[in-house]
């Protein structure tokens, strides 16, 4: 067996003693680290997984997390391997149907611009923080789109340097034009040329915005 699958094994039948003896004795409470924020940490999950052989990195980056915060647990999107990794009460890497129920509006619109099926909701919000911070920063589009020479034209363009050096707010950043006001269809501005506009009419004149988009000069200029 690979260390893994032992690990994995031993969690199921550690997991099936705490369901049948109750948490008492599983983990002395100074393993585990607490939450930075000072929410709840007394369940079987986070006493687990937050014991330093196991996932310590994750159970904190939650712990300090909005979901954290709300409630939302492990098992909101995991479910749990009380059973066994194979029961299909459990789900390793939780895609975008176990964040709908809470989240359907973003669902939907993910699934209706061109990253539906190819795009992970955790591509751009980093597990386990869920970052908002992250998934706003140029950085973590590039991480599929750095080939783009559109892309590179950006992160070589004055907008790109100005929000480098100055900060969101600043300057227009991928998520500015291509996600405004927190659209999860990145294809609708592209689809809409006077929604675009709008939006570059937030920081230029509509008449020099919307010369270099008809002229196609969008690119010269970058
Ligand atoms: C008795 C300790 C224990 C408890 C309780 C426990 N886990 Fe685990 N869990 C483990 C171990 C050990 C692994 C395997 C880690 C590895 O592969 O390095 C694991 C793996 C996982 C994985 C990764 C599986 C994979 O294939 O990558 C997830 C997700 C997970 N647990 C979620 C949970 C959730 C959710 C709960 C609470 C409902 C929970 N665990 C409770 C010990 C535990
Ligand atoms: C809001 C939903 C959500 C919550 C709450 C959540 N996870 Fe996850 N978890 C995810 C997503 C999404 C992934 C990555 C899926 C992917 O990359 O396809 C993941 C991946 C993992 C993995 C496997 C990948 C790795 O980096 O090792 C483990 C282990 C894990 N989570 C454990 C936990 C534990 C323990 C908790 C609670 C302390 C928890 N998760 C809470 C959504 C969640
Ligand atoms: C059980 C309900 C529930 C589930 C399931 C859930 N979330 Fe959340 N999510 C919440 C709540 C509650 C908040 C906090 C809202 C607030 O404080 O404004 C939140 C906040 C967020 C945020 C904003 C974080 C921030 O720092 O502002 C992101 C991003 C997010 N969730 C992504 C996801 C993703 C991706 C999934 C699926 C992997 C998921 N959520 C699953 C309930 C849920
Ligand atoms: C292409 C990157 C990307 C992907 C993929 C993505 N998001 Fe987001 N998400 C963002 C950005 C950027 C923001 C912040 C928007 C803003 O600036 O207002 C955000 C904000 C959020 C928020 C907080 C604001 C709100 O609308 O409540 C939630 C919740 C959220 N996303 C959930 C999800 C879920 C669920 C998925 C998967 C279906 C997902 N996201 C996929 C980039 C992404
Ligand atoms: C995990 C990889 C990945 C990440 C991260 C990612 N994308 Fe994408 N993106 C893709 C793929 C794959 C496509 C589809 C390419 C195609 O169809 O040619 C795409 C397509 C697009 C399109 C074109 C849509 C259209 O209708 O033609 C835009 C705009 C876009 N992404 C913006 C973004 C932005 C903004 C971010 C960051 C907030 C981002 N992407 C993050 C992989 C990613
Ligand atoms: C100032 C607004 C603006 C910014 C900032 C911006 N884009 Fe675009 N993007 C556009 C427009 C307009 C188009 C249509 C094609 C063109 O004119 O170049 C486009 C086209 C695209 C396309 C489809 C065509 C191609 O070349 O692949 C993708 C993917 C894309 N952008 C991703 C990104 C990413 C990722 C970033 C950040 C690194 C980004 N964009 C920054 C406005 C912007
Ligand atoms: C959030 C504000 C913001 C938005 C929205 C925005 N820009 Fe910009 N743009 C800037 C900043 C800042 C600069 C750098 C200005 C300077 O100091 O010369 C810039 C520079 C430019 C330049 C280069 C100008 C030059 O003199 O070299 C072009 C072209 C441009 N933007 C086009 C657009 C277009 C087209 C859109 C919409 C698709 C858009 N911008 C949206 C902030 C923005």
């Amino acid at each position: 067996m690979a260390v893994r699958e032992i690990r994995r094994a031993t969690a199921t039948i550690a997991a099936a003693i705490i369901f049948t003896f109750g948490l008492a004795g599983a983990a002395t409470a100074e393993e585990i680290p607490a939450s930075p924020i000072g929410v709840d940490t007394e369940f079987s999950c986070y006493q687990c997984h937050g014991k330093k052989e196991i996932t310590p990195w994750i159970a904190m980056t939650w712990s300090e997390s909005k979901h954290a915060r709300g409630g939302v647990k492990c098992d909101s999107c995991h479910g749990n391997h009380d059973k066994g990794f194979d029961s299909g009460e459990f789900t390793p890497l939780p895609g975008p149907e176990k964040c709908a129920p809470c989240h359907p509006i973003n669902v939907k619109q993910t699934l209706a611009g061109k990253h539906a099926g190819l795009v992970k909701c955790s591509s751009c919000h980093p597990r386990h923080t869920f970052s908002l911070e992250v998934a706003q920063d140029p950085l973590i589009c590039m991480t599929c789109h750095l080939e783009s020479k559109h892309v590179q034209g950006y992160r070589n363009s004055k907008m790109g340097a100005v929000y480098r050096v100055l900060g969101p707010g600043m300057s227009a950043t991928c998520v500015t034009c291509h996600m405004p006001d927190g659209e999860h269809n990145v294809s609708l501005t592209l689809k809409n040329p006077e929604l675009m506009l709008k939006v570059c009419n937030q920081c230029h004149s509509g008449a020099f915005a919307g010369e270099v988009l008809k002229t196609g000069k969008f690119n010269l200029h970058w």
